[in-house]
């Protein structure tokens, strides 16, 4: 007969060592519910049931602290990259802290043994000859003396038109990019148009490794050895790396004209760094070098032999993950590759795509910061709806009905009536059930956490009806002896839920446990009929889930809706100017007092303008906005001391300052008292 491929994964993990990583976040904003529903969440399951089932594991996680992704922010901000990492490095460690999230290590890419260990990486490759260098044209901001890789440019995306792609992806239509290939490119720190010159860079030859990688993801095997059973892996996964490769794969460059970053490691590579996406997943192994290092432990245990590299990440690393990485891993050569690389889809808020730009999303800090109390609530609601196979929704009224109507209703319902009826009656006989944690384990290790968390509310659902249907309080009156084996039989189902929940919700599942007097932590356990002893005190339960009121539903959506942005398409804050800098321009109120159009220029008005001190003649781009008659006797702000520009064979003595709103109207920079000319501008 056929196996099904977790079946055939459940037999082969009889024991095992496992390296699990979840996506290192980029230290550049908070996390929101998309992040943890589709990767921190499912990764801590995954792991803490490997824990319980005696697995050799270590789970490994940190900041990625470099790339255009740190930079840009730091701009946009108007502080340091260092200054950014610090800030949101803090906020993200203590929401997986407050979510309790069980890492070994949660570490960072700017750490030094992570340079060092990068970049002991990065000589190992090209001393055995893995990079090609080559010298290409580049783009390059003039006004920033820079070169433009990745998100410091944008311009039309070649396949979907999208107006705002960038030099790396266009975020519309997932296409992977590279700069020279978009339409009417312009630098995102001057907004102007770049020009090409010539730099050097490392590459990585992929086209090298495509014969061996369709082998590797397709099949399971390298040099027709097994290596990992791809049934296993997710449809999408094994689709993506195919339909990328089936598109050729080309040199990608390893480096990055920036100076934030890890420093490449040879002579002649000043102002050169690392590409992060080859920086990033060294990451991982860095970080279990920490850890080993501060838990007497060997890190290359953990990355070589017979042990399971397992990536947690969302759908936009799939290619880093399946692809880059582990050719960076085979060429290493020392280094075991990943045996699954399971990667969610994304995840939907109240009916519309998550936005970090534009702020729409439920952020885990926040959340917490509201509901200290609720991380069990969230986790299992995220775990229900999540997008192991594809998109789904988060709605705070789903949120609502979840909590209420399954976790208040049937599991804190059951626990509640089978402690309260205890205490009240007494204790009884052995039930039989050994099933439920059964099909929980063969679905965890499918990677199927909906399910699994499914099959053990099941075990509530079931305790529950079994309750409803014996009605022991009701029997109590004619035949007490059988409510003590109905109860026991209550206290039995409870018990195991103290152990079956563990992975899902493991601060209710201690509570369980301090209610019942069962502490195990042994996934072996679940299924006995006999966890709780005769005669164990239990203790009257405090309740396990309070409801969620309309108030709660009603205020989130409020929330979002007035916090969301527009998306914002001014450009970013300009480099800072000093007092001095600033105070040399006088800018003064002046008068229009003649104005007509400049010929064969749509665009220009000439005007006559009294200054107060003189009356002198300016060339300003508004006739699209205004006819010359319509200006005529406005007072408008002028900006006097520009050195006199010829325009269109005119000369113009200085500007007037316009106002510009986001879609390109103009207006005059007036007081707002209506002052004559003559003024200056403080
Ligand atoms: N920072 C990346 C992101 O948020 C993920 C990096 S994963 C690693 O998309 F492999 F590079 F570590
Ligand atoms: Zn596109």
């Amino acid at each position: 007969m056929n196996k099904s491929p977790h079946e055939y994964l459940s037999l082969s993990m009889s024991k095992s060592k496992f390296t699990v990583t979840a996506a290192l976040p980029y230290a550049n904003g908070p996390l929101h519910l998309g992040h943890v529903a589709g990767v921190y969440l499912p990764a801590d399951i995954f792991v803490r049931f490997l824990r319980m089932n005696g697995h050799d594991v270590a789970f490994i996680c940190g900041s990625d602290e470099h790339g255009a992704a740190i930079t840009l922010r730091a701009k946009k901000e108007g502080i340091t990259p260092k200054e950014i990492v610090d800030k949101y490095d803090t906020i993200i460690g203590k929401a997986f802290k407050d979510f309790e999230i069980s890492f070994d290590i949660y570490h960072r890419t700017s750490a030094e043994i992570h340079h060092k260990t990068s970049q002991d990486f990065f000589l190992k490759l090209h001393e055995k000859g893995k990079f090609t260098e080559e010298v290409s044209e580049q783009y390059y901001d003039e006004e920033y003396q820079q070169f433009l890789a990745d998100r410091y440019i944008v311009g039309e995306c070649p396949k979907c038109q999208n107006p705002n792609a960038y030099g790396d992806q266009c975020e519309k239509c997932g296409t992977d990019l590279s700069p020279t290939e978009l339409v009417n490119p312009t630098s995102t720190l001057s907004g102007k148009t770049p020009i090409l010159k010539t730099t050097s860079h490392w590459y990585l030859p992929m086209d090298r490794h495509e014969s061996w990688l369709r082998e590797w993801i397709k099949e399971g095997t390298l040099d027709g050895v097994k290596q990992h059973e791809p049934k296993a892996w997710r449809n999408q996964v094994i689709g993506q790396c195919m339909s990328w490769i089936d598109g050729g794969l080309h040199s990608r460059a390893m480096t990055r004209d920036l100076d934030w970053g890890v420093k490449v490691p040879l002579p002649n590579a000043d102002g050169k760094v690392l590409y992060v996406w080859l920086d990033a997943p060294i990451g991982y192994i860095s970080a279990t070098k920490q850890w080993a290092l501060d838990n007497q432990k060997n890190w290359a245990d953990y990355w070589t032999g017979d042990r399971k590299l397992i990536h947690f990440i969302g759908k936009d690393n799939i290619v880093f993950h399946a692809v880059i990485f582990p050719i960076l891993l085979k060429d290493h050569g020392d280094l075991i590759l990943p045996d699954n690389v399971p990667a969610s889809e994304f995840l939907n808020l109240e009916g519309d795509k998550l936005s970090t730009s534009r702020n729409w999303a439920v952020w885990l800090h926040e959340y917490l910061a509201s509901y200290p109390d609720k991380a069990d609530e969230l986790k299992y609601v995220l775990t229900s709806i999540a997008p192991e196979t594809k998109d789904s929704e988060f709605t705070w009224k789903e949120y609502q009905t979840r909590i209420n109507s399954e976790l208040a209703d049937i599991l804190g319902n059951f626990v509640n009536r089978a402690l309260v009826l205890t205490q009240k009656y007494y204790e009884g006989a052995v039930p039989e059930m050994a099933q439920i944690p059964q099909r929980i384990s063969k679905l965890i290790y499918a990677y199927k956490f909906r399910e699994a968390q499914a099959e053990a509310m099941n075990l509530a659902r079931l305790g529950n009806k079994y309750l409803a249907d014996q009605e022991p309080w009701k029997v109590v009156k004619t035949d007490p002896e059988r409510v003590k084996t109905i109860m026991h039989i209550a206290l039995q189902i409870t018990a195991n839920l103290s152990i079956v929940l563990q992975p899902f919700l493991p601060e209710t599942a201690r509570k369980l446990a301090d209610f019942m007097n069962v502490h195990t932590d042994q996934w072996s356990d679940a299924g006995r009929g006999d966890l709780i002893a005769e005669g164990t005190l239990t203790r009257e339960p405090s309740i396990l889930f309070r409801k969620i009121e309309d108030e709660l539903v009603e205020a989130e959506v409020a929330k979002l809706k007035s916090t969301v942005m527009v998306e914002s398409t001014f450009e970013p804050q300009k480099e800072e100017v000093t007092f001095d800098d600033f105070s040399k321009m006088d800018i003064r109120l002046g008068t229009i007092l003649e104005a007509e159009k400049v010929e064969k220029a749509d665009k220009l008005l000439k005007l006559l303008v009294d200054t107060g001190i003189d009356k002198r003649t300016i060339v300003s781009g508004i006739a699209a906005h205004y006819a010359p008659e319509d200006v005529i006797g406005k007072t408008v702000s002028v900006l006097l001391n520009l050195a006199p520009r010829k325009i269109r064979g005119i000369e113009s003595q200085g500007m007037i300052l316009m106002a510009e709103d986001a879609e390109g109207n103009l207006s005059f920079m007036v007081p707002e008292k209506g002052f004559n000319a003559g003024g200056g501008i403080c």
